[in-house]
């Protein structure tokens, strides 16, 4: 395999922990260092040799892991075949349907949007629908649905969609869920009615990305559609970001997926090989488990000090509750975004119950220039004294001082610093963040694939609604 960059440009400081009373030490760090190689040596060395045997024992059922490899596999086979690989067939399909659309509408729920999501609002301008044809670079706006049942969002968004040139990329791996499922309907009726059911318009205009069988997998047949992408066999819904799932939109949305993969893939090489104490994965679990299982410290406050990385924060919400919310146990996780939670939630991470691990995560630079704060003849707000400071400075006295203020009051805090929030840098993050996810259900002995207690809501809804499963 082609060796990636070990990717130093992450970073993790778990200095914050160290705390006397309501802390964990180093020394609890390096006892815990073996279990913590053994997990990583079980998530990325064990499951893979049961998932390429196919026998796998009952209790590691559903073993959906193959996420981990996706990276490498992706780079590997575009680097040997530009053209039919996966990766040259999204390129190329994300660029025929930017060029024949002025709107994208991402179909999906959960696992099957999020991270779609949080590489819009990573790497893409911050008003990017907003922005003209032309700013964009032509492609196409991006609207996210079929992740709830709200009437007026759903009118909404048709409305706006009306006599423009639009398509539909929908993501479902079951393919029946009815979230999406049923706006799929409503988007394809939309469709159809505007292109007066030229099939060939919306066999171009219908993307599914699904599972290998199942109801949008029929679907995709019977409209015929030109583009299909699969949700990769043992690649489940949280963990398909670097698939085609996270993948296809975003190279609709124009960003640099290679660089994406080439993160992650960079982010494995450091897994595989660095010890636990310069692990960004390990690090990251060792801290956060020793001071669930020390301190009972169960609230994960992933507080992110940039706007575009909420969705990424929501991303990894999703990606913690799902995985390891089972069995009685598993952190909650809450994303905040500062500095504007400060006035929010800060008094209560600080004085509030000692149950809370703040992560920070944050970025090494900016991707605009700096602003500085503007001098002014009258001085009534007394800024003046601030005048030429630039904005980042001001954020990182409010990281620093907010660092200050939890250090003093004995609350834990681990420090994660991106580069930026560029492809390369989300790739890293997804990848630290899903083979955290693993790792640390590997320790807790929890299955972290699968989401058993979903299907009870869902059963209970088709019930409510009367829906009655077709046999095969
Ligand atoms: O992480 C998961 O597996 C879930 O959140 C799924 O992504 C979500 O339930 C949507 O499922 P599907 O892609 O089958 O529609």
């Amino acid at each position: 395999m082609e060796p990636y960059l070990v990717s130093q440009s992450l970073s993790v400081n778990l200095s914050g922990c160290w705390l006397e009373h309501y802390g964990v030490t180093p020394s609890q760090f390096a006892e815990l260092a073996s279990r913590l190689e053994s997990a990583r040596h079980e998530s990325v060395v064990t499951d893979v040799a049961l998932m390429d045997s196919g026998e796998i024992p009952d209790q590691k059922i559903p073993l959906d892991g193959r996420f981990y490899q996706l990276p490498e596999v992706l780079l590997e086979d575009y680097n040997a075949d530009r053209q039919t690989s996966e990766l040259g067939q999204i390129l190329s399909d994300a660029r025929q349907l930017k060029n024949s659309s002025e709107a994208v509408v991402i179909l999906g729920i959960g696992g099957s949007y999020m991270g779609a999501k949080a590489i819009l609002e990573g790497c893409c301008e911050p008003y990017y629908n907003e922005l003209s044809d032309g700013q964009r670079g032509g492609r196409p706006r991006i609207y996210f649905e079929g992740n709830s049942l709200d009437n007026d969002a759903l009118q909404s968004l048709l409305a706006r969609l009306a006599d423009s040139r639009w398509s539909v990329v929908v993501i479902s791996k079951s393919g029946g869920t009815l979230e999406t499922a049923v706006a799929l309907r409503m988007f394809l009726d939309a469709l159809q009615q505007q292109y007066s059911a030229d099939s060939d318009e919306i066999a171009r205009r219908v993307v599914p990305i699904t599972g290998a069988s199942g109801r949008l997998d029929a679907l995709g047949k019977s409209l015929g559609c030109k583009s299909v992408f699969r949700v990769p066999d043992g690649v489940g819904g949280r963990f398909s970001v670097l698939s085609a799932v996270g993948l296809f939109p975003a190279a609709c949305m124009g960003v640099d997926i290679v660089q994406l993969l080439k993160g992650a893939a960079a982010m494995n090489e450091t897994f595989r090989t660095a010890p636990a104490d310069q692990n960004p994965v390990l690090q990251y679990v060792g801290a956060a488990h020793l001071l669930e299982q020390v301190r009972a410290i169960d609230i994960r406050v992933l507080s992110v000090w940039s706007k575009s990385l909420e969705s990424a924060g929501l991303w990894y919400d999703q990606l913690l509750a799902e995985s390891l919310g089972k069995a009685e146990i598993g952190a909650t996780p809450v994303t905040a975004v500062n500095t504007r939670d400060l006035h929010s939630r800060a008094q209560q991470h600080q004085e509030g119950r000692r149950n809370k691990l703040i992560v920070n995560v944050t970025t090494r630079t900016t991707r605009t220039d700096r602003l500085q704060v503007p001098e002014r003849e009258h001085d009534d707000d007394e800024l003046n004294q601030l005048a030429g400071r630039a904005v980042p400075e001001l954020l990182t006295a409010a990281l620093q001082g907010t660092n200050q203020a939890l250090q003093s009051a004995g609350r834990p805090v681990i420090d994660i610093e991106l580069e930026s929030t560029d492809a390369f840098s989300l790739g890293q993050f997804f990848q630290m963040m899903m083979l955290a996810t693993v790792v640390e259900g590997r320790l807790l002995g929890i299955n972290p694939y699968g989401q058993p207690g979903v299907e009870a809501y869902k059963r209970n809804m088709q019930s409510l609604l009367g829906i009655v499963k077709r046999k095969d």
